[in-house]
């Protein structure tokens, strides 16, 4: 039987190229709120759509979930504003998503992930956590706090529950062009789509378990070493 795995924001450019590349290994619960792009799945995969801002949807699609070993935390919510425009009701919104909510997951489907012997944990980062560019603050900030939460676990956990930051620079996805054009991110700077997946599909089997709560760095010019 292939051990089940959960992908938060599969609905997007780089969860599908996640669910595209790891079906044949894994039986996937992919959630998302365009539920739409998710049927459009081969029917192997299961799918949930709703919003992960939800403390109710997170209870449901944990429960619907029970039995995962891994989950990709790759939802992500990343507007581009000028801090003047922001207050602490849009800090919360960005946190919720981008932290809370992968706690949340992780705490309540933590006994399933310990089932993996070890579960495994990615997430799907961002360089401005470590090279914040400006009008993404509350972003940076939220998966910085997302990281910390994946460094934490083999610890928590006796080595039953490991993680992974993928830190990601630019890749070509709707959501990148919806603020970057071709003028600012030339095509050639971005990373395609399925190289996230086939680099996440190398930390799921285990090629890296000996370096646990580490961050990769993935762009164009940073990969995965051999
Ligand atoms: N593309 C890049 O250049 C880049 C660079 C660094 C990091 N990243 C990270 O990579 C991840 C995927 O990004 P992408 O480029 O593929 O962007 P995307 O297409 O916008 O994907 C984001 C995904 O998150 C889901 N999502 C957002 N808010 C949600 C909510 N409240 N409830 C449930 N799902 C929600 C979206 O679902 P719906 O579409 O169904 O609403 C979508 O599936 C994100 O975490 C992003 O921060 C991307």
């Amino acid at each position: 039987m292939k051990p089940s795995i959960l992908i938060t924001g599969a609905s997007g450019g780089i969860g599908q190229s996640l669910v595209a590349k790891l079906a044949d290994h894994f039986q996937i619960y992919a959630t998302g709120r365009k539920g739409d792009r998710l049927r459009s799945f081969p029917e192997t995969v299961r799918t949930l759509s709703g919003d992960l801002s939800s403390e109710t949807f997170r209870a449901q699609l944990s429960e619907w979930a029970n039995g995962v070993t891994a989950i990709i935390h790759n939802a992500g919510y990343a507007p581009n504003i000028s801090v003047e425009e922001t207050d602490s009701d849009f800090d919360r919104q960005v946190f919720e998503i981008n932290a809370i909510a992968p706690l949340d997951l992780t705490r309540k489907l933590q006994s399933s992930l310990g089932q993996g012997s070890p579960g495994r944990v990615i997430s799907i980062s961002s360089f401005a956590t470590h090279d914040p560019f400006p009008g993404f603050r509350a972003y940076a900030a939220s998966k910085s706090a997302l990281e910390s939460l994946v460094r934490s676990l083999s610890g928590e956990t006796d080595g039953q529950v490991i993680g992974f930051n993928v830190a990601l620079a630019a890749v070509e996805t709707p959501a990148l062009r919806a603020f970057a054009d071709e003028a600012m991110v030339p095509p050639e700077a971005a990373l395609a789509p399925d190289a996230v997946a086939m680099a996440v599909a190398r930390l799921l089997r285990g090629e890296f378990d000996d370096r646990s709560g580490e961050r990769f760095l993935l762009s164009v010019s940073h990969a995965l070493p051999d």
